[in-house]
C-alpha cells in the first residue's frame, strides 16, 4: 500500500477530484472537511468512482485541540494536500477576519504538526489571484506578486509566505504551492462535480444553472474591457487536469531530488478565453441557447489572466489534456444529473 495522504477540504470541488486521482494512483487517503461548503454525499460519489471509501473526519481545522487529536489518531500521515479554505472573494471583503482565521490559522496548525513528521511533505492550494492584474501575459511564476485585491487573495499570498519561511527554517520540509487559474468541469462519470452553495459566484456554474433553468439569465460583468470582444479573459482548466497535477506534484515530493525544498507552479492550460467565448463554447457543446445580458463590471475583476505553463510542463512533466469544450461538456452533464 502506498503512502497515506491527508486531504483537507477533500469533499470540496477540487479536493474530491484530487482524492479520486490519488486513490487511482494507489495512495491511501484520509479526508478532513468541516462540511461548510460541501456535503457528505460527495463521499458516496468518490466511492462510486473508485470503489474505495476514504477515511473521513468531520473536523473544523480552526480548533487547534481537534487538529492535535487528529494527528494522535492518525500518526502515519506521510503527506498533506491542503485545500480547506474559504474562497469567495466578495465574502472576504465583507468578513475579512473569518478569512484570516479560517485560511491562515488552519495552515499554521497543520504545519506545526507536520514539523513533527519524519519527512514532512505539503502541497498548498494557491491561486493565480496572487498575481492580481499581471503586467505581462502569459503569467509566469516569477511575475511580481502585487498587493492583493481582496482579503481572500491576501490569505493566499500570506499562506505561501508562511510555507516558504517554514521551508527555509526546516530543510527537511518539502513543499509545493500550486497556483490554480480557473478550475471548471466535473468528473466524466458525473458522480462528483462543482456544488456551489447559494448563488454561484463563478462563471461556469452560473452558466450551467441558467441553462438548466435554475437562473433566469447570466449577467456578463462588463463588455467594455480592452480585449478583442470587450469581456474579461481567463484560463479555464478542467478540474481533472488539476487533480492529476496534484498527484504528480505529490510524487515529486516523494521522489529523491536535489534543488529547492519549496517550489511554486502555475496550473492552467496556457490559453485565455473571454466570457463571450465561453458562452459560445457552452452553447456549442450543450445545444442550449444561453440567455444573457451585459451588466456592469464587477469590482475587483482583472482584465485578463492566463498561465505560462512552461515550468509545470518541463519540471513536473504535467500538461493540461482537456479542452475548454470538454470541460464545459462535463460541467453540463453534471448539472443535468443534479438538476436545478
Ligand atoms: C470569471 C469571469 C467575471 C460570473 C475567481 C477567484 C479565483 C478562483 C476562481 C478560488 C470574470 C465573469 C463571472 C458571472 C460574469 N477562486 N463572470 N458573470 O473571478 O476569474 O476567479 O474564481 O480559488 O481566486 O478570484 O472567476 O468565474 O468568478 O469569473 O461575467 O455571473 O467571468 O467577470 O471575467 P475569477 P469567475
Amino acid at each position: 500500500m502506498k503512502a497515506k495522504i491527508l486531504v483537507t477540504g477533500g469533499l470540496g470541488f477540487i479536493g474530491s477530484h484530487t482524492v479520486v486521482a490519488l486513490q487511482e494512483r494507489g495512495f491511501e487517503v484520509v479526508i478532513i472537511d468541516d462540511l461548510s461548503n460541501s456535503s457528505l454525499d460527495v463521499l458516496g460519489g468518490i466511492t462510486k468512482i473508485t470503489k474505495t471509501t476514504p477515511e473521513f473526519e468531520h473536523l473544523d481545522l480552526r480548533n487547534k485541540e481537534k487538529v492535535a487529536e487528529f494527528f494522535v489518531k492518525y500518526p502515519d500521515i506521510n503527506g498533506i494536500i491542503h485545500f480547506a479554505a474559504s474562497k469567495a472573494v466578495g465574502e472576504s471583503v465583507e468578513n475579512p477576519l473569518l478569512y484570516y482565521e479560517n485560511n491562515l490559522n488552519t495552515l499554521i496548525y497543520l504545519l506545526q504538526h507536520l514539523r513533527e513528521q519524519k519527512n514532512p511533505r505539503f502541497i498548498f492550494s494557491s491561486s493565480c489571484t496572487v498575481y492580481g492584474q499581471a503586467d505581462e501575459l502569459p503569467i509566469t511564476e516569477s511575475a511580481p506578486i502585487k498587493k492583493a485585491e481582496s482579503p481572500y487573495g491576501n490569505t493566499k499570498q500570506i499562506g505561501e509566505e508562511i510555507i516558504q519561511d517554514t521551508c527555509k527554517a526546516h530543510p527537511e520540509f518539502q513543499a509545493i504551492s500550486l497556483r490554480y487559474f480557473n478550475p471548471i468541469g466535473s468528473h466524466p462519470s458525473a458522480h462528483i462535480g462543482e456544488l456551489p452553495i447559494g448563488t454561484p459566484q463563478n462563471l461556469v456554474p452560473f452558466i450551467t444553472q441558467t441553462a438548466i433553468g435554475k437562473r433566469k439569465e447570466l449577467a456578463v460583468f462588463g463588455n467594455d474591457y480592452p480585449t478583442p470582444d470587450g469581456t474579461c479573459i481567463r484560463d479555464y482548466i478542467h478540474v481533472m487536469d488539476l487533480a492529476q497535477a496534484h498527484v504528480v506534484a505529490l510524487e515529486r515530493l516523494f521522489g529523491k531530488r536535489e534543488g529547492p525544498n519549496y517550489e511554486v507552479f502555475n496550473l492552467g492550460t496556457g490559453k485565455g478565453n473571454s466570457v463571450l467565448e465561453v458562452i459560445q463554447a457552452f452553447e456549442k457543446v450543450s445545444g442550449e441557447k444561453l440567455p444573457y445580458r451585459i451588466a456592469a463590471r464587477r469590482e475587483g475583476d482583472v482584465v485578463a489572466a492566463y498561465a505560462d505553463t512552461t515550468k509545470a510542463n518541463e519540471e513536473l512533466g504535467w500538461r493540461a489534456q482537456y479542452s475548454l469544450e470538454e470541460a464545459l461538456d462535463s460541467a453540463w452533464k453534471w448539472q443535468q444529473r443534479i438538476g436545478r
